[in-house]
């Protein structure tokens, strides 16, 4: 018999509750023994739930218990998810989590004082919710050379690129739709300006290194200055555009990189539409492959977290290797990377660009948008793209090409 407690009685710890109780028989069938709840920790009561007496306030109640041996942090942010793992793990238990700005920020040291306890520190829901992402990575794929991992990291931005390509509604309207329903935060920064996509590819690009990707260091850009104009064009290109978190081996080191991008609709992920997430791997033995599903949610990111209480049990007194170190990955300038561009300008400027991007530049014409000149670089790198673009009188938009 393995004891669980889970702390933090939100949306995905409740769910973590719901898939031990539903899932009961299969989830000990695979565990090879009988996986009990023992504590959920909250700061609130709930009376009337069947959990109720389990409730406790006090962390040191679990973590003074013997019986406890996997604590699902099911929390969210920095504190005191933390300091509650890293005690935790000090004690001889093992953790897991869906908590990316935790995995994010403090990963390798979380990784570390597990090894060090002989206990696991495992984080499968915190990228893609429910996917079975981390640990293909970690197993299946161990024995691979990762080379790229290009990935819709975010379901949120997601749905609101789907709508607004879908249903031609502007950016803001879409995101006060979805705030409504609830699909969106009411403080949507961290999904709309790319902070959640950029913290899950730091931890995808952290695994393939088998080093320490800073999310501080990625270049990131959310989708809020897309606009429906750009949906037009896109159309007329026969492509899509969507939020994409990418990590690339180059001979120079990792390149990041979180933002919009025009991808041409036979690349799978042009069709991975509403709160979807994918993922595409490839590495040089396998080949391409790509992961698709629910990157939210209750239950799919409960179901991550049970994975890892599973594993935890079936490797008990063993450490699992996650592959994440403390050293810091060298990560290659973004300033370097080379790629061909979409640009919006006033008709007016036509001459201007054609000047400044040089003769190679191919116009996008057949779109109903009054007064502007859009058209597409050939290949440059990024640092001539952004110089290039600063020398315009005005730039109305612009857009990278997958
Ligand atoms: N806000 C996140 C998203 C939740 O929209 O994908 C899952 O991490």
């Amino acid at each position: 018999m393995a004891k669980v407690a889970v702390l933090g009685y939100g949306t995905v710890g409740s769910g973590v509750v719901d898939v031990l109780d539903q899932n009961a028989a299969e989830v000990s069938g695979s565990a090879g023994e009988k996986i009990e709840l023992k504590y959920i920790l909250d700061l609130r009561e709930f009376p009337g739930d069947r959990h109720e007496s389990q409730v406790v306030h006090d962390i040191d109640i679990i973590l003074n218990d013997p019986e406890v041996e996997v604590i699902c942090e099911t929390m969210g942010g920095l504190e005191p998810a933390f300091s509650f793992a890293k005690k935790a793990l000090e004690k001889g238990k093992s953790v897991c989590t869906s908590n990316k700005e935790l995995v994010a920020a403090h990963g390798p040291e979380l990784v570390e004082l597990a090894k060090k306890n002989g206990k696991s520190y495992l984080f499968e829901a915190s990228v893609g919710g429910g996917i079975p992402l981390l640990r293909t990575i970690n197993d299946s794929m161990k024995h691979e050379k990762i080379d790229s991992i290009t990935g819709i990291l975010n379901g949120t931005t997601n749905y609101i690129l789907t709508k607004m390509d879908k249903e031609g509604m502007g950016f803001a309207t879409v995101l006060k739709a979805a705030q409504d329903k609830g699909y969106a935060e009411k403080n949507p920064e961290a999904d709309v300006e790319g902070y959640d996509a950029c913290r899950k590819i730091a931890i995808l690009a952290s695994l393939m290194s088998g080093k320490h990707v800073n999310y501080e260091d990625i270049y990131t850009e959310g989708i809020s200055r897309v606009s429906i104009e750009d949906f037009d064009y896109a159309r007329c290109l026969g492509m899509s555009i969507k939020l994409l978190a990418m990590c690339k081996r180059s001979d120079s080191g990792f390149f990041t990189m979180v933002s919009p991008f025009l991808i041409p609709n036979e690349n799978p992920l042009a069709n991975v539409n509403g709160v979807f997430n994918a993922i595409n791997i490839h590495s040089n033995m396998l080949g391409d492959v790509m992961f698709y599903g629910k990157g939210a949610g209750k239950n799919a990111t409960a179901s991550a977290v049970v994975a890892d209480v599973i594993d935890i049990v079936k490797h008990k007194n063993q450490h699992i290797d996650v592959n994440m170190k403390a050293e810091k990955a060298i990560l290659s300038p973004k300033d370097s990377a080379v790629r061909q561009f979409f640009v919006r300008v006033p008709s007016t400027l036509k001459e201007q660009a054609n000047d400044i991007f040089g003769d190679t530049i191919e116009e996008v014409s057949g779109v109903n948008v009054h007064g502007e000149y859009a058209f597409i670089t050939r290949d440059l790198s990024e640092k001539d793209f952004e110089e290039k673009l600063w020398k315009m009188d005005s730039v109305k938009g612009y857009l990278r090409i997958y």
